[in-house]
């Protein structure tokens, strides 16, 4: 287990992303309303970056054709993405956002 320092929490208010890379894989970490997520940060439809897509609810939305995601689970809600995105744990501890990356 690898618990990654993302942002602090002040940094990501509701309905905002942030872009962290892990290695080699980009992250969006996204806040809506109390909870935290943390997402691969590629659509599956054409690899548009997912973070400063919107979020309603816990859905975010991809800002290029639009295709919907479940920040809890990555399914593809929406076409034209059928594929998932890969989702990590987060957890809020001293005041800051933390991502899971094994
Ligand atoms: S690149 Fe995301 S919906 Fe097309």
């Amino acid at each position: 287990m690898n618990w990654i320092d993302a942002a602090p929490v002040a940094a990501l208010a509701d309905g905002q992303t942030v872009s962290i890379a892990v290695g080699r894989t980009m992250i969006a970490v996204a806040r809506s309303g109390d909870e935290y997520f943390a997402i691969e940060d590629i659509c599956t439809h054409d690899g548009a970056e997912l973070t400063g897509g919107a979020i309603e609810g816990t859905e975010i939305i991809c800002p290029r054709h639009g295709a919907r995601f479940c920040l809890r689970t990555g399914e593809a809600m929406t076409p034209p993405a059928y594929e998932p995105v890969r989702v990590f744990e987060t957890k809020v501890a001293d005041g800051r956002v933390w991502v899971r990356a094994d």
